[in-house]
């Protein structure tokens, strides 16, 4: 199994550039086959769940080139509505090609999909809107049948703002007859994103960035290039990995205007920040705080996905902290890696209580799941001594070299087998 080494225990210092965002680049992908023709996506990141959607995509038809971090896919011709289950088992972000393929072809074959092992993830409300639109499903073992005569416009209101149950709606609806109406729809700016891209394609929809998302239906989109954002998530990882060794860590390339939640916690965590345009300097010399009560929020709330990164750095501050996860229930598989490590957090429910200790000690540690591996990372960067990081490929499917980039801070860290 591919694992990180690194030894720790030295403060980080230097300046990384942030890659473009897996969540935002994702739908993205799917968005391609709603366009009979080339769309270009600029900084598109070279991660593992891409390279896994450039598979689907090019078994259905589409004609895909990755050079640099520049993707062009051609979606003329699709030959194919079966979406092959190697990988759509591996990314839950494959449900958001349902919605795009009932557009383009009216109907799909799906497998379950898979993804990281955090909660039960249930799809419900992707299933529930797209019938609103007049979508018929059947289940066959694991296996999702979806078909359409007509994708007609409806309104519909989601119980909870699901990043890729919104995402798989507007997909659906871009291209509908008539007009859709979404209450409830998340703010998150990964469905900003792929709202922005389709307008950018002639899609007609208002309301970006609000609860109530209104699309109005078109006959078809034209080609287009975009820029993908840069990663919120992995800038605040860096972010927090520069608070953890009390570092001083520069940001270049920082999606600053996405990050009001994070910036404000490591403040809070006694980091200072000096922001410049999309530049983000740290000083963590100070950041050895506890925080007494913090949960995760829908944005513009603290993300779920920094939640890990930010216990492992809580597991060293100076006093207790309460991290409560109110997005996935199952979000706190890294804590048992983590007191291995001599961290003494005790989580019950979605409620964490972490008692700040004095030294973490490396160990050989294993990551389950792609944002509880960064925060393995971070606590390697912290432990005394050396530590072993297994499941390196959780990592790789959000970080396109999170080795390189904590190399470019000062990290003593490198791959091994
Ligand atoms: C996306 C992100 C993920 C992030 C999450 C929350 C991608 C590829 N992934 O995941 O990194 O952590 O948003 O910001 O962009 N739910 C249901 N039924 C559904 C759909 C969701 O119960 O039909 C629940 C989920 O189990 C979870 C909550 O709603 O508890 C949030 O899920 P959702 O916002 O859909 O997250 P994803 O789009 O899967």
């Amino acid at each position: 199994m591919k694992s990180i080494d690194i030894t720790g225990g030295n403060t980080l210092c230097g300046e990384v550039s942030i890659q473009g965002s897996k969540n935002a680049a994702l739908p993205l992908l799917a968005a391609s086959i709603l366009i009979r023709g080339v769309s270009v996506i600029h900084n598109c990141p070279r991660i593992t769940d891409i390279f896994s959607m450039i598979k689907i995509l090019e078994s259905i038809g589409c004609k895909v080139s990755f050079i640099g971090h520049c993707l062009e896919i051609d979606a003329k011709d699709i030959c194919n509505t079966v979406l092959p289950e190697e990988y759509v088992k591996v990314m839950r972000s494959s449900i958001i090609f349902i919605g795009a393929m009932l557009a383009r072809e009216k109907e799909v074959s799906i497998h379950y999909p898979g993804g990281c092992v955090i909660g039960d993830r249930p799809i419900d409300m992707h299933l529930e809107a797209l019938q609103r639109l007049g979508v018929e499903f059947t289940e066959e073992g694991e296996t999702i049948g979806a078909s359409v005569r007509e994708l007609v416009g409806s309104e519909i209101f989601l119980p909870f703002p699901s990043v890729g149950a919104t995402q798989n709606i507007v997909l659906a609806a871009v291209l509908a007859k008539g007009t859709t109406v979404i209450k409830g729809a998340a703010k998150e700016p990964e469905v900003t994103e792929v709202c922005r891209f389709l307008q950018k394609a002639g899609a007609r929809i208002q309301g970006i960035g609000t609860e109530t998302l209104e699309i109005e239906g078109v006959a078809a989109l034209q080609e287009t290039e975009f820029t993908v954002v840069p990663d919120r998530i992995v800038a605040g990882t860096y972010l927090l990995a520069g608070a953890a060794t009390r570092g001083a860590v520069l940001l270049e390339n920082a999606p600053v205007w996405q990050m009001d939640s994070l910036l404000l916690m490591l403040r809070n965590l006694g980091a200072k920040l000096h922001i410049e345009g999309d530049k983000i300097f740290l000083n963590g010399e100070e950041a050895d705080k506890s925080i007494p009560f913090m949960e995760t929020r829908v944005y513009p709330g603290f993300p779920t996905d920094l939640q890990s990164p930010l216990m492992a750095v809580l597991a060293r501050a100076d006093g207790i902290s309460i991290i409560r996860e109110t997005i996935f229930e199952d979000r706190f598989r890294v804590v048992k890696e983590l007191n291995r490590m001599g961290a003494r957090i005790f989580q019950k429910e979605n409620q964490a209580l972490i008692y700040g200790v004095k030294r973490l000690g490396g160990m050989d540690v294993e990551a389950e799941e792609l944002r509880g591996g960064a925060a393995l990372v971070i606590a390697g960067l912290l432990a005394e001594g050396r530590t072993k990081i297994a499941g390196l490929s959780y990592i790789e499917r959000g970080y396109e070299d999170i080795v390189r980039d904590l190399r470019c801070l000062g990290a003593k860290i490198e791959k091994s087998e």
